[in-house]
């Protein structure tokens, strides 16, 4: 390797986290101001070893009479902070530009609208629980467990009424998985509409969740498994939400869950009980669940019949397609982040698959041209996001990164124009095409589509 491509990339982060409002005006001055400031560090530095300084050196001398190493500072002879002087852990102060966020103007009202994960500053599979992605059709609540009650009716021999104490006693399981929007990326069917991976991809996160199998409750209840076809989900908002599941699926993987990632679920995600359909489009996974009704039909309910439906090019509308198909997006290097200068970076990302396990993903970062097979690092989990690490030496030319996930089934996620060929481009929902990140001369990333 020359000296040039031994540096480690450095990234201006996205706009999301890290940045004050006036860097975020101009990445193209912030790389300046990111360079001249580093040169010149490292000048100083050098000059008082009496070294000579060039900026191919500066980079090795930088830590060179540092004050922040030379200084001590009050957190390494002072007494620090008492335990439990934040009896609930919050992360660190320099860590609160992390934040979910709501895209301005994606509806009228807050309250049925969606908060996006910052995809870009999440580590691993798991996402935490503060970051979780919101979506709500009428605002959330944070309901009192000891008066929430869960009733299963219909095609079975006893009806029930379960309070959270008699669903907690019950055996159960803890599982990770990927709770996806069906609507995710949906604002990208026709051209690119925003910067970030947080608003292109952030309604999807992945957490364990833990509770009671559907099948054990509907054991319980005595279920006609001879007339029986479908169940129907019903929450407690003012939404209404309603979702039919076919019967199959419902003894297969479907969890009535109270816990997330350790804990009791948050309110905004459905607290104290929601359904997890792993695999499932999101909105199937019925919050602040109040009622299971089982029968031999399918409900047509007003979120499936006019909502969650695929208006496809001949104007028919495609009903009850609620798997996430195999998907995959780079988180880093990605929209709205700045690349400092040549050299090594590591390209990092995210795959899934609402069928199953990611069996493989290959990297481009010419468009498409070529492809190399990127690491997976475990565990690599059904129905869960498995993360992916690539190594890549940045040249200083333009380059167009994508990813391309295959699952275990063994599709591959498609180019944009191959599925705009066959679902058009009025569509809404279950856009999983490639994501192009194109990194220009300056290093400054941004959102395309390339074909
Ligand atoms: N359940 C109820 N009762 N009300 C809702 O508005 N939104 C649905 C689903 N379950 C919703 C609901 C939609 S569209 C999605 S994508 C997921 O919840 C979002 O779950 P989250 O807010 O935990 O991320």
């Amino acid at each position: 390797m020359s000296q040039e491509v031994k540096k480690s990339g450095r990234l201006i982060r996205a706009p999301e986290n890290f940045l004050a409002k006036d860097d975020v005006k101009s990445p193209a001055l912030m790389r300046r101001k990111f360079l001249a400031a580093s040169v010149s560090t490292a000048a100083t530095s050098m000059a008082a070893l009496g070294l000579a300084t060039s900026t191919r050196t500066a980079h090795a001398a930088v830590g060179a009479g540092d004050p922040n190493i030379l200084n001590l500072p009050a957190h390494s002879t002072g007494l620090g902070m008492p335990v439990a002087a934040n009896p609930y852990g919050m992360p660190s102060q320099y860590e609160k530009g992390l934040q979910r966020r709501e895209s301005p103007g994606l509806t009228r009202v807050s309250a049925a609208s969606v908060a996006f994960t910052p995809l870009q500053g999440t580590f691993g599979i798991i996402t935490p629980s503060g970051l979780h992605f919101e979506r709500h059709h009428q605002g959330w609540w944070d309901i009192d467990p000891s008066k929430h009650r869960l009733m299963v009716m219909g095609m079975v021999k006893n009806p029930k009424v379960y309070t959270m104490d008699d669903i907690m006693r019950l055996p159960s399981v803890s599982r990770i998985h990927f709770i996806e929007c069906g609507a995710n990326t949906a604002m990208e069917w026709g051209n690119v509409a925003v910067p970030t991976v947080q608003y292109s991809h952030g309604m999807i996160s992945c957490s364990e969740f833990t509770g009671v199998p559907l099948s054990v409750l509907l054991d319980d209840c005595g279920i006609d498994r001879k007339q029986a076809r479908f169940v129907l989900a019903e929450g407690a908002d003012g939404s209404s939400m309603t979702r039919t599941i076919p019967l199959v699926r419902a003894l297969d993987d479907v969890l009535v869950a109270y816990g997330m990632n350790g804990e009791m679920l948050r309110p905004e995600n459905g607290y104290p009980l929601r359904l997890v359909v792993p695999g499932i489009q999101g909105v199937s996974w019925v919050k602040w669940l109040r009622r299971i009704e089982v029968g031999d039909q399918k409900w047509a309910t007003k979120d499936e019949a006019i909502h969650y439906i695929d208006l496809m090019p001949d104007g028919v509308h495609r009903q009850y397609t609620g798997i996430q198909e195999a998907k995959s997006v780079i988180t880093t290097p990605s929209g709205g982040q700045t690349l400092l200068d040549k050299g090594f970076y590591n390209i990092s990302g995210l795959a899934w698959s609402g069928r199953g396990k990611v069996k493989r993903v290959d990297v481009s970062v010419d468009g498409g041209r070529n492809w190399r097979q990127a690491r997976l690092e475990g565990p690599v989990l059904t129905k869960a996001f498995t993360r992916f690490n690539i190594d890549w030496v940045w040249d200083g030319s333009p380059a167009v990164l994508q990813s391309r996930v295959q699952d275990e089934t063994g599709y591959v996620q498609p180019k944009i124009n191959q599925l705009r060929a066959v679902r058009g481009t009025r569509s809404i929902y279950h856009q999983n095409a490639i994501q192009s990140w194109k990194v220009a001369e300056n290093g400054e990333v941004s959102n395309v589509q390339v074909y």
